[in-house]
This record gives structure tokens, C-alpha cells and sequence, in this order.
């Protein structure tokens, strides 16, 4: 597919993998690998969103994410400006429904919100007629980190028909395993997840998931494992005893990968805690793909901003 054949996504904001059609999630993909392209040429830049405005909302800590949502609205040369929430006047206690509406008041077409709250930029989308997208919000998705873990997984495996990804560690409380539990589902693969029974959710098999109740089961069936961080701030109370004893049960060092005794692609969508969910030889080795998903997420952000933004360009052009 070429870049000026894709029809755009039919919907007003991406809030969530769980919403999202196959077609619509492949669509994304498509788009994405052009974006990709473009990447590895010396001049990065399409004239494909000028005129477009973006606002970055972002009340919680990123690197990653925040980055690429920047570096791939400068590469689609859309207008691009980020609120610095700790010198905001969300401090002085403005709501969150009133500083978008007054954002929006400048005339922003769309709005990328990273928020603790589950559901907050789904209210957002709600109360406002800018694009929302939602870069992460409490434990409930991460759409974007979803999409570039299927990017890079089918990068390096073909069709997900088949295939077996278990995600490792705390799943509870990650945003990232519940979006990457819709989009594999979605997309055919076979999902299991594995961890400390304290952070497997009660019910978690009715997403259709598999639990593996060790590493060690886990990883003699994976072609790939997805590698979560332990959510400390979002544990209110211990849930394990220690990150040492984390490390022993459900650590992924070369050992138990050689047990496995498989060829097994390696993710993690950051930040690491080095040597305790991962090993750094394993996190540092050829057969992990984490700053493959990095890249890949600047081409993910590209393809879903410029694909939810098609209808309002096409308007704002036609009356232009
Ligand atoms: N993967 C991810 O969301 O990383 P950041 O928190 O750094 O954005």
C-alpha cells in the first residue's frame, strides 16, 4: 500500500487496542512501514500534516513515548507544542476537561495525553471535538506501545497465526500487557502471560490468555516473551517479597533461556530494571529487539496520527 492510497482510520480518537478492528489495526501497520521507510533516509521529514497542530499532554513521566509522539509529529512536519504539567496551571488546580478546552480554544486539532487515571483521555475524548490519542493511561492501555510490540514481533516472525507470546511480570497493574493481550489476540496469536500470582489479575483466562505458572513452562513454548517492569508506584502494598526474590522465580537470565533450549525474540517496552526482570547479557544480546521497538515507535506514531488526522486534513483542504 502506498502512503496517499491509505484511507485513513474511521474513527475521531484512539483510545484503545480493545476497540480496534483487525483491519483497522493492520491498516496502522501498513501505514506504519512506509513511515518506517522514511526513517532510514538522511532527510526523516514528509510534508504530509502542515497546518496540523498537536498539543502533548502528558501528566505523568515518559522518555519514550513522549519522544517519539514529538519526533513523529516533527517528522509529518505537523505543529507540535507539549504542556509542562508540573509549571502548568493544572498545579494551581485546574481541571484536566478545563485546560483542554482552553487548549483547545487556540485552535489545536488534536490532543496526545499520557494521565495516571484509567479512562482519563476517554472522558477527554468525550467533552471535546479534537482527536484525543491516548499514550498510556493508569493500568488500562497503551495503545501505541501495543501496536509497535505487534510492529517488531511481525518484523521478526512473519503472521502471528500460531505463534505463542507469553508476556513475563506484572500484569496486573501494566497498561501495556492488556493492550498487547487485544492486539495479539486480535491479529491470531496465541497469548500467555506469567508472573507472581499476586500480579496475575483473577479472570485474566477469559481475555483468552494462557497462565503459565513458571518461567521456565513459559519459555519452552514462547517464540517471543514481552518483559514488564515491576509497576512499584502503582503497588500500594508489597505484592512479592522482594525484587531479589522477584529476580530468582521470574527473572529472564541466559540460563533459563538456555533451558528453553528455543530461539526466543526478546521485548521490553522500558524502562528496564536491569538484572532484576531481565539480565542485562539477555536485554544486551542479538536476540532482544528493545531498541528495534523504539525505532518502530516513531513509525507507529506517525502512521496513527497522520490516519486519525485524514478526515479533518481532507476538510480543512476543501475549504481552503
Ligand atoms: N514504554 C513506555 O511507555 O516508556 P515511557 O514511560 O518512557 O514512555
Amino acid at each position: 500500500m502506498k502512503l496517499n492510497d491509505a484511507p485513513g482510520l474511521d474513527r475521531k480518537d484512539l483510545l484503545g487496542l480493545e476497540e480496534l478492528s483487525e483491519r483497522e489495526i493492520r491498516l496502522i501497520l501498513d501505514t506504519a512501514r512506509e513511515f518506517r521507510e522514511v526513517l532510514d533516509r538522511p532527510i526523516k521529514t514528509v510534508p504530509a500534516m502542515r497546518g496540523f497542530t498537536i498539543a502533548n499532554l502528558f501528566y505523568e513521566s515518559s522518555t519514550r513515548t513522549r519522544m517519539s509522539f514529538e519526533l513523529a509529529q516533527k517528522r509529518l512536519t505537523a505543529d507540535s507544542i507539549g504542556l509542562a504539567v508540573t509549571a502548568s496551571s493544572v498545579k494551581k488546580g485546574e481541571s484536566l476537561r478545563d485546560t483542554a478546552r482552553n487548549i483547545e480554544a487556540m485552535r489545536v486539532d488534536m490532543i496526545v495525553m499520557r494521565h495516571s487515571q484509567s479512562g482519563a483521555p476517554h472522558r477527554l475524548a468525550a467533552q471535546i471535538d479534537a482527536h484525543v490519542v491516548n499514550a498510556g493511561d493508569g493500568c488500562h492501555e497503551h495503545p501505541t506501545q501495543g501496536l509497535l510490540d505487534l510492529y517488531t514481533l511481525l518484523e521478526n516472525l512473519g503472521d502471528l497465526r500460531g505463534k505463542r507470546i507469553v508476556i513475563i511480570g506484572d500484569i496486573a497493574h501494566s497498561r501495556v500487557a492488556r493492550s498487547n493481550i487485544h492486539g495479539l489476540r486480535r491479529m491470531g496469536a496465541q497469548v500467555g502471560v506469567c508472573g507472581p500470582p499476586t500480579l496475575i489479575p483473577v479472570g485474566i483466562e477469559d481475555l483468552g490468555v494462557t497462565v503459565y505458572p513458571t518461567i521456565e513452562e513459559a519459555l519452552a513454548e514462547a517464540d517471543a516473551i514481552n518483559v514488564l517492569r515491576i509497576q512499584l508506584e502503582r503497588i500500594g502494598v508489597p505484592l512479592f517479597p522482594s525484587t531479589r526474590e522477584y529476580a530468582r522465580l521470574f527473572g529472564v537470565t541466559p540460563a533459563r533461556l538456555e533451558v528453553a533450549k528455543r530461539e526466543v525474540l526478546v521485548l521490553h517496552p522500558g524502562p528496564i530494571n536491569r538484572n532484576v526482570e531481565l539480565d542485562s547479557r539477555v536485554a544486551d544480546a542479538p536476540g532482544a529487539v528493545i531498541l528495534s521497538q523504539v525505532t518502530n515507535g516513531v513509525a507507529i506514531r506517525m502512521a496513527v496520527t497522520y490516519l486519525l488526522a485524514q478526515k479533518t486534513m481532507k476538510a480543512a483542504h476543501a475549504l481552503a
